[in-house]
């Protein structure tokens, strides 16, 4: 089997999909369930159609395109990842991992490869958390982990339940439907960019993930009392910003005082009301989004944040209320996918290190039905998350020729 990719079509493929935002470029924001969103997976669908792939989309939108196996009925292999992408983000994010997936199969295809075990490309539905508040929707649904009455109850900011909203977008059907039977994947393998600096530090062109950090997210209201700004004297003040200021600092240290540089803790929603230059902050609410390798760990920070709002309440006399969106345990990928990882990477003689992902994935929750690991490629400087996220063109088809090595490892 001689296996030659496109790199080409990949390139273009990136810069289309990158083009369908609603961002100014090099900007992308592509959001669940906006209309760009929706373009951007019919752009997609076609590409899968022309590979000649069978698609099906479950109730949540979660796309599914299929290259059937010699025997059918056995479990498939999976790959993929997703294509929604948050504020001011990159076009790599996600987006390697299901253009690479499906190039990886059109290639295998003109290769000659017949697979035994079907191979089939995941579309995940928004692995990002921007709209609801929660990230890996789609994923969390097809494990079983987030519940179709949960998952149909989340909000978005304008107050529309994800069941209103996926309908409107198109998406029908029983959501207690997604989750996936048992035994459904033989295997899953993702490909992402690495979202950190190792890879390029080490001069390494793989990563082979063997597991995947815990991530946790908190809702917090702080309520205190408004007032005017000149009016209130500083004695009198209860000023709800003032306070988050201080459990800001609070979440903070409770990561760089864990005793690991393994836990990370960042506070990316902020909101003031009402926002004005002249008017003490009566309501703020924040975001705390933590995680460690260790979930022991990260559960001992977020016990730490909670002493520490209780101390801030007590001290200012507001009201502070911390809502659990999600605790999720770590991920210890599968030593069969990562042995087909490795060896696939010798066989073309590519270096490659063993890699913890500090970033969460779908395959955080494939995880939890499917044997799975990850394939990780180096991007610039590390950078993730914003406009100058960038993976050379060779990086990514040497990520696409190991994970189409793999497939055909895994669908024998
Ligand atoms: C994924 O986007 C993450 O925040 O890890
Ligand atoms: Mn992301
Ligand atoms: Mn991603």
């Amino acid at each position: 089997m001689n296996v030659e990719l496109d790199a080409r079509a990949l390139t273009t493929g990136i810069e289309a999909l990158a083009a369908i935002s609603d961002a100014e470029a090099p900007a992308v924001t592509r959001i669940v369930f906006t209309a760009t969103d929706l373009k951007a997976r019919l752009w997609l669908k076609s590409r899968c159609e022309e590979a000649g792939l069978l698609l099906r989309q479950d109730a949540i939108g979660n796309t599914f395109a299929r290259w059937p196996g010699s025997d059918p009925e056995l479990p498939a292999v999976g790959t993929g990842s997703h294509i929604d992408a948050i504020p001011n983000a990159g076009r790599y994010d996600g987006v390697v991992g299901v253009l690479g997936g499906l190039e990886a199969i059109r290639a295998l295809q003109s290769s000659g490869f017949h697979p035994r075990h079907s191979i089939e490309l995941l579309l995940f539905t928004s692995e990002e958390p921007t709209r609801f508040g929660i990230g890996c929707i789609g994923s969390r649904m097809l494990s079983g982990t987030l519940s179709a009455d949960a998952a149909s109850q989340l909000r978005d900011n304008d107050g529309e339940s994800l069941d209103q909203v996926r309908k409107k977008a198109g998406f029908h059907g029983n959501l207690g439907a997604v989750e996936l039977p048992p035994a459904y994947y033989k295997a899953f393998v993702e490909l992402h960019i690495e979202q950190g600096p190792l890879l390029e530090r080490q001069r390494t062109p793989l990563g082979v993930v063997t597991s995947i950090a815990a991530p946790a997210s908190l809702r917090v209201s702080l309520e205190g009392a408004g007032g005017h700004a000149g009016g209130v004297l500083m004695p009198e003040r209860h000023d709800a910003l003032c306070a988050a200021a201080e459990l800001i600092l609070a979440v903070e240290n409770a990561a760089l005082t864990s005793g690991a540089i393994d836990t990370v803790a960042t506070i990316g929603i902020c909101d003031v009301f009402p926002g004005v230059l002249n008017s003490i902050p009566s309501r703020v609410r924040l975001s705390v989004d933590i995680r460690d390798t260790d979930v022991k760990r990260r559960d001992a920070a977020m016990e730490k944040i909670e002493h520490a709002s209780e101390v801030i309440r007590t001290k200012r006399e507001v009201s502070i209320q911390t809502e659990l969106v999600n605790a999720d345990a770590p991920a210890n990928c599968a030593s069969k996918v990562v042995e087909a990882l490795s060896a696939s990477c010798r066989k073309h003689n590519l270096q490659f290190i063993p890699m913890v992902s500090r970033a969460y994935h779908d395959s955080l929750f494939m995880s939890r039905i499917a044997p799975t690991a990850m394939l990780f490629i180096p991007c610039r400087n590390g950078y993730s998350h914003r406009p100058d996220e960038y993976a050379s063109p060779e990086d990514i088809a040497r990520g696409t020729l190991v994970l189409a090595e793999t497939l055909a490892l895994l669908s024998q």
